[in-house]
């Protein structure tokens, strides 16, 4: 799950999944990145912990990190929030087997359109709240598929 601060989307995305991950009785491993390193080794926005903790799900011990080249080597999947986080993924991608694992989150709910996940850092604890909701869809929808073998 990658963001650009990974303070907001991408650790509620992590926190999401795991969620998901644990409830289906899935085995996968799901971690979250960003680029931006002004909070390299913070916990996430007390937003974001306050709207996953409402939601049951604990972010608190989560700590930002910059994505590497060698997460592709870790992940067959790396999700993306928004445009800006899709060209720094792709920048760092070596080959088109690296390019075809990344992907953004919502064509998980309208596949093929690239919608973007908003950055909820300079709004409100309703924008944090919305930002969940997509991210809880699209985890169900990836939960589900990662379920049926695909
Ligand atoms: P995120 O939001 O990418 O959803 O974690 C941001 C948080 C902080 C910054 C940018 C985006 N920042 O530049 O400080």
């Amino acid at each position: 799950m990658v963001c650009l601060g990974n303070i907001c989307r991408s650790p509620l995305a992590e926190g999401i999944m795991q969620h998901k991950i644990d409830s289906f009785g899935l085995e996968a491993e799901v971690d979250s990145a960003g680029f931006e390193a002004f909070h390299t080794g913070d916990a996430p926005d007390e937003r974001a912990i306050k709207v996953a903790r409402k939601n049951g799900i604990d972010i608190l011990g989560y700590r930002a990190r910059l994505f590497q080249q060698a997460d592709f080597d870790r992940f067959d999947r790396i999700y993306v929030m928004d445009n800006k986080n899709y060209s720094d993924v792709m920048q760092v991608a070596r080959n088109d087997s690296d390019r075809l694992k990344v992907d953004f989150i919502l064509n998980a709910l309208s596949p093929g359109r690239n919608d973007v996940l908003p950055d909820p850092y300079y709004g409100k604890i309703s924008d944090f709240e919305s930002v969940f909701d997509l991210l809880n869809q699209a985890a169900d929808v990836i939960a589900n598929k990662l379920q049926n073998g695909g």
